[in-house]
């Protein structure tokens, strides 16, 4: 098994330890299983907005005894002109970890390059987002028993959530069937789907156009407005692109619906009180699933 130091993107990741992972969150959830990082601090450096990634980190590391440094980029001496590199090898002499959000794409590689203590990727521009994956397949697991064979619709900007990117490939290693639906011009990347397809054999359908009848899973995303030029653009797809009630009479019973959150209007307020929507279970998950991270990490 190839042990990793970072974690960086979910392609780094071998199934056997993203099996180690759900399993540990999952003792973790259930009380079965305690982790105590005393003395170790975790900096979290987010450079993006974030309710959940940054939150659901510092609450993971309090539960296991760590403390946390919270870097705030708008009153650090960046603003003096600071590098980001030399940001980090500073930060590198006081925490033991670091979790970081930045807009660039390969911030967080360029980040682990850089600092000898372990480095998890928050999310870098529209590249990846692992630890949003491994709670996805956490939650899934959780809510329906398994992985391989389910129906998993994935819905919204695929072009430049980086959240899908990373679970199109989460899925696909554990052999779940999936359906791309996106706006027209925001269907995912063709060269990303051939690598993922030609790892792992993945059984995909993509169109422009909702269905969910046989979906066990619809996963959600917004329109990721912030990596638009034309904010009128995004904002009309948005409008256009929405999932009201009516449109999931088709849809089974026991489909769970999922999203990584934060929720703009591509789904009916209404539909959160439904049985079937499960996406605030699957960001209180987001601690058990960062908690077995951290632990990894730093054991
Ligand atoms: N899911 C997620 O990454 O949420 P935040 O942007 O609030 O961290």
């Amino acid at each position: 098994m190839v042990l990793i130091m970072d974690l960086i993107s979910i392609r780094d990741v071998e199934k056997k330890t993203i099996e180690e992972l759900l399993d540990n969150a999952e003792k973790i959830h259930k009380g079965e299983k305690t982790v105590d990082l005393k003395g170790k601090i975790l900096a979290t450096l987010f450079f993006e907005a974030s309710t959940r990634t940054k939150l659901s980190f510092q609450s993971a590391a309090m539960r296991t005894n760590m403390e946390v440094l919270d870097f705030s980029p708008g009153t650090s001496s960046l603003k003096k002109g600071e590098s980001f590199t030399d940001t980090l090898k500073t930060i590198e002499g006081y925490a033991d970890a670091v979790a970081i959000r930045h807009a660039m794409e390969g911030s967080a590689r360029l980040a682990a390059d850089v600092l000898k203590v372990p480095v998890v990727n928050g999310g870098d521009g529209g590249n990846q987002h692992p630890t949003q994956t491994l709670i996805d397949l956490f939650s899934i697991k959780k809510i329906k028993g398994k992985l391989g064979g389910l129906n998993v619709t994935l819905q919204g900007d695929l072009k430049h959530a980086r959240t899908m990117r990373s679970l199109v490939y989460g899925l696909a290693m554990f052999g779940a069937n999936i359906s791309l639906i996106a706006p027209k011009g925001l269907e995912m990347d063709e060269k990303y789907l051939e690598e993922v397809k030609s790892k792992f054999g993945l059984n995909v359908r993509t169109s422009n156009t909702p269905d969910y009848s046989d979906s066990d899973v619809l996963y959600v995303c917004r329109i990721q407005a912030e990596r638009f030029a034309d904010q009128y653009e995004a904002q009309s797809i948005q409008q256009k692109f929405r999932i009201e009630k009516e449109d999931l009479k088709d849809a089974k019973e026991e489909l769970a619906i999922l999203h990584p959150l934060p929720k703009i209007n591509e789904i009916d307020s209404a539909i959160d009180e439904m049985p079937q929507a499960k996406y605030f279970e699957q960001a209180h998950l987001g601690v058990p699933l960062r908690m077995a991270v951290l632990e990894y990490l730093l054991r």
